[in-house]
This record gives C-alpha cells, sequence and structure tokens, in this order.
C-alpha cells in the first residue's frame, strides 16, 4: 500500500483528495494545523496537528511515516489579504514550501504534488490560458505560488531522477461531497458559489455583484468552476503519474469553459428556491474578466476524466452541504 502524505489535508481541497486517497486504498498521513481545516473532515488516515513552520516536528513526522509521494495543500488563499498582508503569504505559500522541500531533500522523498492556482496567470491575454501562457500574477497569492512552481522547477532541474513533481493549477473550485460529509468551511467565505448559497439561507441580507461593465456578453466576469471531486480525481491521476516513473509537469485543472456572474447567480436561485437580493456593485479589484483553463493536456496526458462538469450538480452539492456546514463547525 503506498502512503501519501498530505499537508493542509483537514482543509477544503485537501478533504477531498484525502477521502479519494482513501477510496483508492491508499495509506494517507495528514499534517495540518487546523487554522482552517477541520479534524472532522479526515475521512481516512491518521492527523498529525502541527504547523508546517515546524521543521523538527515536519521532519520527524515524516521521517517516521516514510511516504512515497507528498501532496502540499497547507497555504493562505485569499487574493485580497494577500495584497495588504503580502509577507504572510510569502512567509507560509513560498518560505514554508522552501522549507518543506528542504526536509523531503534530506529524507530523500522525491515525488511531490502541489496545489497551484490560475491566479499565477494574472490577466491572460488569451483564454483559455495554456499551461505555456507567460506567468503573471497580480497579486501576492498569485506570486507566492508562482515562486513556490519555480523551486519546484529549479529543484527537478537539479535532480532529474531523486526529485519529481507535479504542479496543479486550479480553476474556480467548487462544489461537495456528494455524501454531504464534507465542503467549504470558511468562516468568512468570499468565493462566489458560497456567498450566494448563504445569502440565500438568510445569512446575508444580499448578494453583491462585482461589477457589471465587463467585455463580456452580460457584463459579468466568467471563471471556469470545476467541482472539487474532479479535482480531486486530478490529483490521483498525477499521483500515478509520478509513481509509475513520470516526469515533472504542470497542468490546468478546469473544465476549458466558463460561466458568468449572472449564470451562477440565477443557478443558485434555482438549486435553493430563494429569490435572494442582488445588489450590483462596483468591480473588485484585480479581477480579470474572464479566466478559463486549456485542459486537454491532463485529459489527453494524464487520461483524467471530470465526471461533473455541470453547473447545477456543483451548485447542488454546495447547497446540501450549507445545510450542514454550521452545525459541524459549532460540532
Ligand atoms: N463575485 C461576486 N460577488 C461575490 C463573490 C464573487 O460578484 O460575493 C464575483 C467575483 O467578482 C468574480 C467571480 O464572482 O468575478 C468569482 O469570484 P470568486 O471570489 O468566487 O473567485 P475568483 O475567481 O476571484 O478566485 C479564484 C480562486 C482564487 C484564485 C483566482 C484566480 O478562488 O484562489 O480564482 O483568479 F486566485
Amino acid at each position: 500500500m503506498k502512503k501519501i502524505f498530505v499537508t493542509g489535508g483537514a482543509g477544503y481541497i485537501g478533504s477531498h483528495v484525502v477521502k479519494a486517497l482513501g477510496e483508492a486504498g491508499y495509506q494517507v498521513l495528514v499534517y495540518d494545523n487546523l487554522s482552517t481545516g477541520n479534524r472532522w473532515a479526515v475521512l481516512h488516515g491518521d492527523l498529525v496537528v502541527g504547523e508546517l513552520s515546524d521543521r523538527q516536528l515536519l521532519s520527524n513526522t515524516l521521517r517516521d511515516f516514510q511516504p512515497d509521494a507528498v501532496m502540499h495543500f497547507a497555504a493562505f488563499i485569499e487574493v485580497a489579504e494577500s495584497v495588504s498582508n503580502p509577507l504572510k503569504y510569502y512567509r507560509n505559500n513560498t518560505l514554508n514550501a522552501l522549507q518543506l522541500l528542504e526536509v523531503l531533500q534530506e529524507l530523500n522523498i522525491g515525488r511531490f504534488i502541489f496545489s497551484s492556482t490560475a491566479a499565477v496567470y494574472g490577466t491572460p491575454e488569451e483564454i483559455p490560458v495554456a499551461e505555456t501562457a507567460p506567468l503573471e500574477p497580480i497579486n501576492p497569492y498569485g506570486a507566492s505560488k508562482m515562486m513556490s512552481e519555480r523551486l519546484l522547477a529549479d529543484l527537478t532541474l537539479a535532480l532529474p531522477e531523486d526529485f519529481r513533481y507535479v504542479a496543479l493549477r486550479y480553476f474556480n473550485v467548487a462544489g461537495a461531497d456528494s455524501g454531504g460529509r464534507i465542503g467549504q468551511a470558511y468562516k468568512n467565505p468570499t468565493h462566489l458559489i458560497t456567498r450566494a448559497l448563504k445569502t440565500a439561507r438568510g445569512q446575508y441580507p444580499a448578494l453583491q455583484l462585482f461589477g457589471t461593465d465587463y467585455p463580456t456578453e452580460d457584463g459579468t466576469c466568467i471563471r471556469d468552476y470545476i467541482h472539487v471531486d474532479d479535482l480531486a480525481e486530478a490529483h490521483l491521476v498525477a499521483l500515478r503519474h509520478l509513481l509509475n516513473g513520470g516526469q515533472s509537469d504542470i497542468f490546468n485543472c478546469g473544465y476549458g469553459h466558463g460561466y458568468s456572474v449572472r449564470e451562477v447567480i440565477e443557478v443558485a436561485k434555482k438549486v435553493s428556491g430563494v429569490d435572494f437580493t442582488v445588489i450590483e456593485a462596483d468591480r473588485r479589484e484585480g479581477d480579470p474578466a474572464a479566466l478559463t483553463a486549456k485542459s486537454d493536456k491532463i485529459v489527453s496526458e494524464l487520461d483524467w476524466k471530470p465526471r461533473h462538469d455541470d453547473l447545477e450538480y456543483i451548485v447542488r452539492t454546495a447547497w446540501e452541504w450549507e445545510q450542514k456546514v454550521d452545525a459541524k463547525l459549532s460540532d
């Protein structure tokens, strides 16, 4: 049984990957400080509660576990916060990643899957954006991830046999486990689908729609929403690639087409059955008009088979989860 060490495995995306790893028969050890993650979200394997910055604990845990591969999810993810507090992002997302890589090198652990983001592209000139597009992040969050990608690229160049990685650039991850066991559980979510559904539940008086004058068909931003279980499956195919001797590589994770904010709001109203209030507001700083993935590379090279390319399914699983999350958080 192959052993996988998962940083941030108690968080939103990490926990869905841990679920998929468990179902696929891997042995999992999660390392998470539970700052945004939750113990109940770890459905498989064991959990070590620790800081990524705690080199000693990280090193001892890895030495004891001897994983075949490491998946690194632990990171800060809020674009706006990264703009107001950039060093926080570089310290956690870049420096802690660097330290993790040092520890892995010391222990001869050389297979690594990295959570990257579409934010590395900034405002791409062409969409759908391909993996080969220039990296021009427009905020410290994207830059902190881009810098980590660079560390990985340089390390694999230096040690082509001993260190191999896959970086997955996530587009707009949404939805929840179809069994309703896990989902997004942030205290103050900023993502569109979660905000819309919490508004439908009466937790916010209205949903703000940021910008109606974009050069898109209906004037609102277009994003490529990917169901979290399909993203989890992308990690599994990337892992198999590395464990089977595959080379280091980078893949977009999206469906290759997008929906506008207005379209998402319509689906959120339909699924929830609530005609919640929408306030048309100014543009939010740093939002590109349209961001969709060129996604054929992961399909053709890793045989990724997404199963939930369906906005209504994405919103429905998120809606079912919203009925449960408050009780989970107050457990
Ligand atoms: N939006 C609203 N109202 C809200 C929330 C969002 O109108 O209350 C709009 C945004 O302006 C944007 C769209 O909905 O046009 C999607 O916004 P999200 O916040 O859901 O997602 P982003 O596209 O901003 O962020 C995603 C990832 C980030 C990543 C970024 C890269 O969540 O991690 O893409 O551009 F950095």
